[in-house]
């Protein structure tokens, strides 16, 4: 089967990694790069350090607004993928690229594998809530990363196709770890203490876009009260400059600011953290799978689990509330497997092979 697989952000190209090579032993990919993401440290880098394929074709849409990104993507992706015979598509999570993908398919009479299908935050003025629900609905598989994934869809009425085969980040984080912790200098490069620092990443555009929100991170951040590292999201870096609130953080002596890290280099400093701030998807199971506690940024997640077993403390970008979770760090006693164990790349191909084996591909459902 030729599936042609449509990736573009970074926590998508860490995804593919635990697909990719895994699906190409069995099937014929094509795996095409949006441009959503372009920066070497947004994009390259992890295809370096994680062994992604190259893409084979790269769209190089670039940035723009949610809706010029989803029709650039669109528009480029019709032109590329009629001619590839293409016998399905598959998306990761909830991003722009993602919608466009999910949308070309249908367009395009092609059967859709969603992989991290399900995920809800019930925050509908996100715009990656809106992306998932919509691809959702579009997709003939969807393969689910946690239980409460499953009962999400089932809840809006999609029980077809549904598969729960783990999360497959998971997969990397915990075949990464042990290169990350051995390979990386991240903490020599800044001079830090394992357990001494805390990690923050902070890019949704709920709390960035806007200058209230905004000033309300700043806050936070000028009020932490240990060292602390903030690789900066170009999103986030392009709204602080406009407001002066670069300036103040880089002032702020117990805050290091960094460009976007690569995986590996992240991956060791979030291991050896006290703990992380952040306001990412992806960096709330990390911290959970890697024993970090993981103090949120929002008011609303989609891995409730880690909140349920008291790894995770969602705060919004209150302050107090920010001060008193780092006030109570300590780890729970208990730590259950979620997530799949790191098998579930293998758990996706597989799902794969039994629905073409099925016909799948053939008929949409
Ligand atoms: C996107 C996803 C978000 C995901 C995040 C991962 C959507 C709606 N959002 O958000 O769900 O969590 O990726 O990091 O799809 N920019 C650069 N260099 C780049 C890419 C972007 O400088 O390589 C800057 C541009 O100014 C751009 C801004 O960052 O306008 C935002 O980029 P964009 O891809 O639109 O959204 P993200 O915030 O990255
Ligand atoms: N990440 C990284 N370098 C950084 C920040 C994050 O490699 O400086 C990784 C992180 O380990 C995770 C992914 O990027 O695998 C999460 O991406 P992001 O937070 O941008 O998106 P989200 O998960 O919120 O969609």
């Amino acid at each position: 089967m030729r599936v042609v697989t449509i990736i573009g952000n970074r926590p998508q190209f860490v995804k593919a990694a635990a697909v990719s090579r895994r699906l190409r032993s069995r099937h014929d990919e094509v795996l095409v790069h949006s441009g959503q993401h372009y920066d070497d440290e947004l994009s390259a880098v992890f295809f370096r350090e994680l062994d992604l394929p190259a893409p084979d074709i790269e769209l190089g849409v670039g940035s723009g607004s949610d809706s010029e990104q989803v029709a650039r993507i669109m528009h480029a992706l019709e032109q590329v993928t009629g001619e590839l015979g293409a016998s399905a598509v598959l998306v990761y999570g909830d991003t722009n690229t993602t919608l466009a993908g999910a949308l070309s398919a249908a367009k395009l009479g092609l059967p859709l594998v969603h992989v991290e299908a399900g995920m809800r935050s019930f925050d509908g003025t996100m715009p990656e809530e809106r992306n998932r629900v919509i691809t959702d609905h579009l997709a003939d598989l969807l393969l689910c990363s946690t239980p409460q994934a499953v009962d999400n869809l089932g809840a809006e009425g999609i029980d077809g196709g549904v598969r729960l085969v783990g999360d497959v980040m998971a997969d990397i984080t915990l075949s990464a770890l042990p290169i990350a912790q051995e390979r990386s200098d991240a903490l020599d490069r800044w001079d830090l203490d394992a357990g001494a620092y805390l990690l923050v990443t902070a890019h949704r555009a709920g709390n960035v876009d806007d200058d209230e929100p905004l000033e309300k991170l700043v806050e936070v951040l000028e009020a932490l009260p240990s060292r602390a590292v903030f690789p900066v999201h170009p999103r986030t870096r392009a709204r602080m400059e406009e407001t002066g609130a670069l300036a103040r953080l880089e002032a702020a002596e117990h805050l290091t600011l960094t460009p976007p890290l690569g995986y590996l280099g992240f991956l060791k400093l979030l291991a050896n953290s006290a703990a992380v701030l952040t306001d990412s998807g992806g960096v709330q199971k990390e911290a959970y799978l890697v024993e970090v506690p993981c103090i949120t940024l929002r008011e609303r997640t989609e891995w409730v689990e880690t909140v349920e077993l008291g790894w995770n403390r969602l705060v919004g970008l209150d302050r107090e509330r920010a001060l008193d979770a780092l006030d109570h760090l300590e780890a729970p006693a208990a730590h259950p497997g979620l997530y799949g164990g790191g098998r579930a790349g293998e758990l996706v191909v597989n799902a794969i092979d039994v629905w073409a084996a099925a016909g799948g591909p053939g008929r949409r459902q």
